[in-house]
């Protein structure tokens, strides 16, 4: 906290709880100067690997949560032309990604209360029309794969999963988030929670042919020195962020633990207040069904909830303001079967709640206390 207000996140505080460790490790890279792939990267790949229950040889290290999605979306041949099934709840690079290639996002509504795709949505397509489904876990709540599936396999469309919120995230089986489709793509954008010391993410494949793929797209499609086999890119993480996200990851479980926590301790004084009948509370799921990336709450009332809690020191964010299908980015490439009005009411009503490991409980009470105070709830 600072000055007493309640910030959003804290990474310097993060930073500062592991700071040895991590100017050891940075420094052990800056000493051997191999600052591209290399040992650090290697080792990041199979600790990822035993700290998520992914096999051996799953994971590939890469520059970005975004470069995550787009190479596996390349390594599906996704081209000019094709389509691909995705939210209009999502961050920008979700379908970003699939425009950059020539294909269309087409976009279909999602469920009001889980805030993910809603499967019941497909029914109505021709899973022959499209190319992949490029599935969100929103807030670091798994989404329903297991309902798409069926649809999925009609149509021979592979499934991807934009994971870049649900790092350790499991399904209802205990199935580990990243293969409960072809390729899972994580962000370690430094406010994602594992975050780098600036852009890094990965991937996880189970079948070590696109393991295998993967990993060769990410340095230009090389299978040896200048010499090219297939399109790819420069997609490689570098040792120094590998080097800081193996010292973060040994915390991950602990502060996964500690963001559900702080989860569970918002939706008991909101509920022993009352509160639940003025605020859409998110579900609580489990520890491993959400991992708690974000706590958002609802409210007709969003706006001026927002201006309350800045007037009493309490920071707040809005994921996501605007819908993808009604950016002008998508206008010309983007496409829905009709309106989608459970996206475009939750982005009126969305707002997120401080809730990083780095929050203490006085500050986790301020917050309760200043969205009980807010005297325009119609209860
Ligand atoms: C849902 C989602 N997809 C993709 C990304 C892109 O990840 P990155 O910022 O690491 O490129 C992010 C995060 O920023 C995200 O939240």
């Amino acid at each position: 906290m600072n000055d007493g207000q309640v910030p959003f996140v804290d990474i310097r505080r993060e930073t500062a709880s592991l700071k040895d460790e991590l100017v050891e490790a940075v420094e052990r890279v800056l000493d051997h100067g191999r600052f591209i792939l290399g040992d650090e990267v290697k080792a990041f790949e199979a600790l990822m690997e035993r700290e998520a229950g992914f096999p051996k040889g799953s994971v590939i290290a890469v520059s970005s949560g975004t470069d995550a999605l787009l190479s596996a979306l390349m390594a599906h041949g996704v081209g000019p032309g094709d389509r691909v099934v995705t939210t209009p709840f999502s961050f920008f690079a979700t379908a970003g990604v699939i425009a950059r290639l020539g294909a269309r996002p087409f976009f279909v509504d999602i469920d009001p209360v889980t805030l993910n795709l809603d499967p019941a949505g497909l029914a109505s397509l021709n899973p022959e029309d499209f190319k992949a489904l490029l599935i969100v876990h929103v807030f670091g709540r798994t989404a329903d794969v297991e309902a798409c599936r069926a649809w999925c396999q009609a149509g021979d469309v592979a499934i991807i999963e934009d994971a870049a919120q649900a790092v350790l995230g499991r399904d209802e089986t205990g199935k580990p988030v990243g293969l409960l489709g072809a390729v899972g793509c994580f962000s370690c954008f430094p406010t994602k929670n594992l975050g780098a010391a600036g852009d890094a993410g990965f991937q996880v494949a189970e079948d070590p042919a696109m393991a295998g793929r993967l990993r060769t797209l990410r340095t230009h499609g090389q299978i040896s020195a200048y010499d090219s086999v297939m399109v790819g890119g420069n997609f490689r993480m570098d040792a120094l962020q590998a080097a800081v996200l193996s010292v973060k990851l040994r915390h991950l479980k602990r502060w996964t633990r500690e963001r559900y926590h702080r989860a569970d301790r918002y939706d008991r004084a909101f509920r022993d207040r009352g509160l639940d009948r003025a605020l859409g509370l998110p579900p609580m799921g489990t520890p491993t069904t959400w991992v708690v990336h974000q706590y958002v709450v609802r409210s007709p009332e969003r706006d001026r909830l927002r201006a309350h809690l800045e007037q009493m020191g309490v920071a707040s964010q809005i994921y996501y303001p605007k819908p993808l299908h009604r950016m002008e980015a998508f206008a010309r490439v983007g496409e829905t079967n009709g309106p989608l009005p459970e996206a475009e009411r939750a982005c009126e009503e969305v707002l997120a709640l401080p809730v990083s490991p780095q929050l203490s409980v006085e500050a986790q009470d301020r917050v309760i206390d200043a969205v009980a105070a807010f005297d325009g709830f119609s209860i």
